[in-house]
């Protein structure tokens, strides 16, 4: 053999190599566009709308499953060696900057951030790119007005309110360590009233809890239904529940309240990234974004022409604080907030 023949071998071997290979390439990515695992931490009946939405525009088939933001972070963090979601879409922020944090999401640069809110445009930038905006809500609680009147209890209208010894086993709210709605009631609390007289607070509202549920809808979901009283949740799942016909009414607590940033986060080492970034664009459009009222989601969307609805609770009437999501989105104060809950809250008798 000599050295031309070798060497158109050795040209012929290496571009045979490259169809295998290519051709391999070809085949996986048009496999994987084919699906998408999705990680779903906002309501049920939303995310069960976004699946259909989706399948039906790009054909590709979702497998959705539905978890609150911290006991998905959670799972994030478990299946980080061998990862199984593609995208975690919704949810309170923080735990999306928890892991973010922790190198368990990808960062991605959309072509649909012109269109959206500073806000959540902020969020991206607090990560790296490793999560983003999708929507916004403010933290408050809602009664049932019956059983209220019923019981003959005062109309609560701040967070101090709820630690009268008046509404002893009338108050309900998640658990912080699943819910991201009860993570973000706590940092909020730490953040009105400083962390001493926050964690006082935390104890006597600690005595009036009747339950602390797993997902961060649940206590107003019961006071609908008349099981407990008060519930602890984001305005906007309680406003759901009133125009619903449910006898509930909706508080901003006067001290002033926190809010989410609700978050997306692509998975890192996501089996369908393809899927996962199609979702992500997709999913930060206006027209998805405006389907969120035909559940009656009615947090304030993150691009700036989705449409919303004169039910939803109006962010710029409400007195919010600067919740300082860099800080509690923290790996550490995260983690050290929640200990610290577990081990001087959640453990008192009550
Ligand atoms: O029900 C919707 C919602 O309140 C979202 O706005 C929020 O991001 C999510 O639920 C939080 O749920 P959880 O408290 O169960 O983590």
């Amino acid at each position: 053999m000599n050295e031309t023949t070798r060497s158109s071998q050795w040209l012929f071997g290496a571009a045979a190599a490259a169809v295998v290979a290519l051709s391999g390439f070809a085949t996986s990515t048009a496999f994987a566009a084919d699906k998408l695992t999705y990680y779903c931490s906002a309501q049920e009946d939303w995310c069960q709308l976004m699946v259909q939405a989706f399948e039906k525009e790009t054909g590709i088939k979702v497998a959705m499953s539905r978890k609150s933001s911290g006991e998905t972070f959670a799972q994030i963090k478990a299946e980080a060696r061998n990862p199984k979601g593609d995208i975690w879409w919704g949810g309170t922020g923080d735990p999306h900057l928890q892991a973010a944090e922790e190198g368990l999401t990808e960062a991605y640069v959309s072509p649909m951030r012109g269109e959206l809110h500073d806000w959540a445009l902020s969020q991206a930038a607090s990560a790296n790119d490793k999560t983003i905006g999708i929507y916004a809500g403010g933290l408050g609680y809602g009664y049932n007005t019956e059983l209220l009147k019923e019981k003959g209890l005062p109309v609560p209208a701040s967070w101090m309110d709820l630690t009268d010894p008046v509404y002893k086993g009338e108050v309900q709210m998640a658990n912080p360590n699943s819910s991201g709605t009860a993570y973000t009631t706590l940092a909020t609390i730490v953040q009105l009233f400083g962390e001493e007289k926050g964690f006082e607070f935390m104890k006597a509202l600690h005595k009036n809890i009747n339950q602390y549920t797993k997902s961060g809808s649940a206590p107003i979901k019961a006071a609908a239904r008349g099981e407990t009283t008060i519930g602890i949740v984001f305005m906007h799942d309680a406003v759901k529940q009133a125009v619903s016909g449910f006898p509930i009414n909706v508080v901003a607590p006067s001290e002033g309240t926190g809010y989410e940033i609700g978050s997306m986060s692509i998975i890192k080492g996501a089996r369908n990234p393809e899927s996962a970034q199609k979702f992500y664009d997709w999913a930060l459009t206006s027209a998805v974004q405006s389907r969120s009222l035909e559940v009656k989601a009615y947090q304030v969307m993150s691009n700036k022409a989705a449409d919303s609805s004169p039910s939803a609770p109006k962010l710029d009437e409400i007195k919010l604080i600067d919740y300082d999501f860099k800080k509690y989105g923290s790996s550490a104060e995260r983690k050290r907030l929640l200990k610290k809950w577990d081990d001087e809250v959640k453990s008192l008798p009550r």
